[in-house]
């Protein structure tokens, strides 16, 4: 296990899923955390992570509106002032054929993967470039950045959007002491797969290891990637998908 005594990360999207496990998995690591996200479950996500530091918070935020992105990042900073770690991991994934993507689908899509992950990193790296310190991991997704999946013409751009946004970064603070990097999971099992029995059995089918991941797998990743063992890794987007994307 890594060692973040000392450190205090940020996580969005944690009341469930993914985002959840990250933010467990950094408070058993040492880290005081703060999880964020729209729905109730994160006050359960802050309580687990309590029992491994008892500091650890959670706030309630819609992390496509900047007003309460703002009001999360003063309420944070004024009950642990400082954030060394950001993982911006909220994000949906609706499926739906090009031919029947709205403008309104395209911008809830893109308010919540993408602007929501710029709106986070403006709030947290200007305290990062002050104390030299910080480590950013930005959940991306195989779909985009390396594969694409049907009906998901939205995420797709979403996400590969931020692999790019993750690379531009990573250069403007590489001599700040702050690394950027992404994660891209392939298919996860959070339980709520928004597809039928054989459209499942079909992706696990393709995936090379045979079974889909688990949250937790991911979670150790970005475990290591803001740990101080990974000080010489920055702007890279990490596969991470039981070689689903390798053939
Ligand atoms: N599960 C997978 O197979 C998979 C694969 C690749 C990438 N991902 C990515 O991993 C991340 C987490 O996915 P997951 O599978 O755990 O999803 P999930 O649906 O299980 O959990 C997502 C969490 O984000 C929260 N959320 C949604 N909209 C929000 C908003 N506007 N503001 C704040 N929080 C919001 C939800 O309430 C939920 O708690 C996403 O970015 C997703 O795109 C997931």
């Amino acid at each position: 296990m890594f060692d973040l005594k000392g450190k205090v990360a940020f996580i969005t999207g944690a009341g469930r899923g993914i985002g959840r496990e990250i933010g467990l998995n950094l408070a058993r690591a040492g880290a005081v955390v703060a999880v964020t996200d729209i729905a109730d479950t994160v006050f359960e996500t802050a309580k687990e992570a309590q029992k491994y530091r008892n500091e650890s918070i959670a706030v309630k935020c819609d992390v496509s509106n900047l007003e309460e992105v703002t009001n999360a990042q003063k309420h944070v900073l004024d009950k642990l002032k400082k954030v060394d770690i950001l993982i911006n991991n909220a994000g949906i994934y609706p499926q739906k054929p090009f031919l029947q993507i709205t403008a309104d689908d395209w911008n809830k899509v893109m308010s919540i993967n993408l602007f929501g992950t710029f709106y986070f990193t403006k709030a947290f790296v200007p305290g990062m470039v002050e104390r030299r310190y910080g480590k950013i991991v930005n959940i991306t997704s195989i779909s985009g950045p390396a594969v694409v999946y049907p009906n998901l013409v939205h995420y797709s751009s979403s996400k590969a959007a931020i692999s790019g946004f993750t690379k531009a970064l990573a250069l403007e603070m590489a001599t700040l002491g702050i690394n950027v990097n992404a994660v891209a999971p392939g298919a996860i099992d959070v339980g709520n797969m928004p597809v039928g029995e054989e459209t499942l059995t079909q992706i696990v089918q393709a995936i090379p290891m045979g079974h889909m991941g688990k949250p937790i797998d991911v979670a150790n990743l970005v475990a290591f990637l803001v740990s101080d063992e990974a000080n010489y890794i920055t702007g890279q987007t990490i596969i991470i998908d039981g070689g689903y994307s390798l053939p």
